[in-house]
């Protein structure tokens, strides 16, 4: 079974506005770049493809791309802007969901990997991944570093957003390699909601190793879409790997 928490209709009809940040041209337009450039002649598949932010503008660049995604919910969002004809999903767990085709391009962004809480999962989706790939194609991650130096002895929560309309803070377990991010949103009318999401987090080297049981050769990482030189101050990093030709 898998052990991502599921994303249902409400997180999917809010998904869009309250993640309008990372739909900003600024933000996606290196993204889309960088997919594009691997890609090549395509097809592309994202993993946790959710409802499209980055799959629609990768699709008017001309690249074929599918999409596998748990939440129905997510994927109906997806499904109101671009049809199946023009971007496939197939609803399932990215670890071991299926799906007909050799792609040129896997990509799984924003920290999406963390969904998956167990290390065999993240094993699996690796495996997942070079599955789906033709000889010479790509798996591409875009995941933060655990903030690990943010944590002096004793301390297991680091705030992300302090806002007033938002707090955001992050508490983590070193040993089990679990986190959950709480999120205590403020309403206009004062109110206060509480929301909460957990992840598996992992280091660069731990995702290299998962590549390399997958049988997929690392090739380059970045600290961003722009390729700026990842280093140990990067906060988060974009990894690239290939399936031997
Ligand atoms: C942060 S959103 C990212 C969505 C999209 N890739 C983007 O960049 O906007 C994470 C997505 O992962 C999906 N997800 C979580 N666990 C999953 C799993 N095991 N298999 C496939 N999708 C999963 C969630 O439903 C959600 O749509």
């Amino acid at each position: 079974m898998v052990s991502s928490d599921y994303w249902d209709a409400e997180a999917a009809r809010g998904y869009d506005s309250s993640s309008a940040a990372m739909f900003a041209p600024e933000v996606l337009d290196p993204a889309v770049d960088f997919l594009a450039d691997l890609a090549g002649h395509g097809p592309a598949l994202e993993f946790a493809i959710g409802t499209g932010r980055v799959a629609i503008p990768l699709a008017a660049r001309g690249i074929r791309v599918a999409g596998i995604e748990l939440s129905q919910p997510m994927a109906d969002q997806l499904r109101a802007k671009a049809s199946a004809d023009d971007i496939p999903v197939t609803v399932g767990d990215m670890a071991t969901t299926k799906v007909s085709g050799a792609f040129s391009l896997v990509y799984l962004v924003w920290n999406s990997i963390g969904n998956l809480r167990t290390q065999d999962e993240q094993v699996a989706c690796f495996q997942n991944a070079a599955d789906h790939l033709a000889p010479g194609g790509r798996f591409v991650i875009e995941l933060w570093v655990p903030p690990l130096r943010r944590f002096p002895p004793g301390q297991t929560a680091v705030p992300f957003d302090v806002s007033d309309s938002h707090l955001g803070f992050d508490t983590m377990d070193l040993v089990t390699q679990q986190g959950t991010s709480h999120h205590y949103s403020r309403d206009s009318d004062g109110s206060v909601r509480y929301g909460a999401s957990n992840f598996r987090f992992i280091w660069p080297a731990e995702c290299d190793l998962m590549a390399r049981l997958a049988g997929l050769v690392f090739e380059e990482r970045y600290e961003d879409w722009k390729r700026t030189p990842f280093t140990s101050d990067s906060t988060s990093h974009v990894s690239v790997w290939r399936k031997p030709a």
